[in-house]
């Protein structure tokens, strides 16, 4: 309770605001320690209605965990861990004729002592309690008819099995295409996913998992950090310094030498609309496109294109999301960059939208405001993974390392200032777009913009 009537929830140091509930409501809310029936939030009055507001709200925030439990000895046979803040769970409908099989992307694994059953496509992780329930699961690696299956494995009620398949761990199969197997999961863009690239795309991001992200120091306590130089190897060593002059030699190795981030720009000289026209042009324009012939050593017959920086396969997945907050000349907005047309699209998101990826990408860089222009560099996804098996995903990240150096060393010979962000909020974007977090969504981003003069690196 706040000194001004409202309630917040404490955890640590980390504090979230809830709003004004009645005593009566507050009182109810204090059942969350140990419990709170669902069923109890769905009724008509006043009360129950208050308790409903201030408990979703609590799962916005993601600090609500959901038991089911043996009624029988109060003992809990699965607990629900949201990872995401738009996770409510509701049970979807099945029928003894469903027949339904675990998602290709579910695994059960063992987290410290608890066995966990997650999915790069779930909103939630299910802590699998009761052993009876692990083993109910193995047997779900083939389509099973729900009525059969009840028969057999007691300790699956249609309720779980409702929530399982609402988390998209289970599919449910038609009857007419039903073995389970990667065609029948889903659209044709989720059957281009290999299991560990979504998983290691959505746990190395932000927005679909509740886990810490960035620089924890995780491990500090436990091993020394590794020298920030690698020590020399033992063996017979060749100096290479007598053919080097102390000055760098070249424009382009001076240019290396200029290059560093910039975190903090210079909101009253911004970026102009002409110098990202030339900074697209220089960095991500499509130079030519051409077809290749169907060709056993090349593969079925694609079109292909080539731009200023090298990627995989010459696919060029990449696509440039510019969030505009300061640039003289281009509206504030979200805008697509139209490699192919050399052409800004703008998209309709919403300011708050458009506020919460600025704000993530500024506190990612510890930096006093927004970047001028925010580039999202997003991949599309099945561009690549329709040709590489096993290796797409890291494909897709040496690519993005390729752009963003490019985008570094262009904007140091415009006289511009960036920075690379390591993380982005995927489910965020897919909002933003409207694209399937699987379809194309962010990998990288860069904070563009005008640095403040005699400010140096920072
Ligand atoms: C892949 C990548 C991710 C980065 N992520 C961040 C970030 O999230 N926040 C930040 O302030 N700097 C980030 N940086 C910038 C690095 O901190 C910076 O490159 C490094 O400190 C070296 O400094 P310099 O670029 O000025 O030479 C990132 C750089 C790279 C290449």
């Amino acid at each position: 309770m706040q000194a001004d009537g409202s309630i917040a929830a404490v955890s640590n140091d980390y504090s979230v605001s809830l709003g004004q509930f009645s005593a009566a409501a507050i009182a109810r809310a204090g059942h969350l320690a140990t419990g709170l029936p669902l069923a109890s939030l769905a009724g008509k009055s006043v009360l129950a209605q208050q308790v409903h507001a201030l408990v979703r709200r609590l799962a916005q925030h993601g600090l609500l965990d959901y038991r089911l439990f043996s009624p029988r000895d109060a003992q809990d046979l699965v607990v629900i861990e949201p990872q995401s803040a738009e996770y409510w769970p509701q049970p979807a409908k099945l029928s003894s004729s469903d027949t339904i099989v675990l998602s290709r992307f579910a695994y059960l694994r063992r987290r410290g002592n608890e066995m966990v059953l997650e999915s790069p496509r779930a909103g939630a992780l299910f802590r699998i309690c009761d052993p009876a329930i692990a083993a109910a699961l193995a047997a779900l690696s083939q389509p099973q008819k729900i009525g059969k299956l009840r028969q057999h494995l007691a300790s699956l009620n249609l309720g779980l099995l409702g929530l399982l398949l609402d988390s998209e761990m289970l599919i449910k199969l038609d009857a007419k295409d039903g073995n389970g197997l990667r065609a029948n999961e889903g659209d044709r863009q989720l059957a281009l996913w290999d299991f560990h690239d979504l998983l290691f795309h959505t746990r190395s991001t932000e927005g679909r998992h509740a886990n810490p992200v960035g620089g924890t120091y995780a491990h500090a306590g436990v091993v020394p950090p590794l020298p920030a130089v690698r020590p020399p190897w033992p063996g017979k060593t060749i100096p290479l310094g007598k053919f080097v002059t102390p000055e760098p030699a070249s424009p382009f190795a001076k240019l290396l030498r200029a290059r560093h981030s910039t975190r903090d720009f210079d909101d009253r000289h911004p970026v102009t609309l002409a110098e990202l026209a030339r900074f697209l042009d220089t960095t991500a324009r499509v130079l030519s496109e051409w077809k290749s012939g169907a060709d056993a050593d090349v593969g079925p017959e694609a079109t292909y294109s080539s731009r200023p920086y090298p990627a995989a396969g010459s696919a060029y997945e990449l696509e440039l999301y510019l969030t505009v907050s300061n640039c003289e000349g281009l509206a504030r907005g979200l805008y697509h960059y139209d490699a192919g047309g050399h052409a800004l699209v703008a998209i309709d998101a919403s300011a708050n939208q458009r506020q919460a990826l600025s704000m993530a990408a500024e506190f990612a860089m510890d930096a006093s405001g927004p970047p001028q222009i925010l580039i999202t560099i997003a991949a599309r996804f099945g561009r690549i993974s329709w040709k590489y098996s096993s290796i797409a995903y890291s494909l897709i990240l040496k690519d993005v390392g390729c752009l963003i150096q490019t985008f570094y060393l262009a904007a140091t010979d415009m006289d511009l200032d960036g920075c690379a962000i390591g993380t982005a909020n995927i489910d965020l974007f897919a909002g933003m777009t409207g694209l399937e977090f699987h379809v194309e969504g962010p990998v990288g981003q860069f904070a563009l913009g005008r640095g403040r003069k005699g400010a140096g690196p920072g």
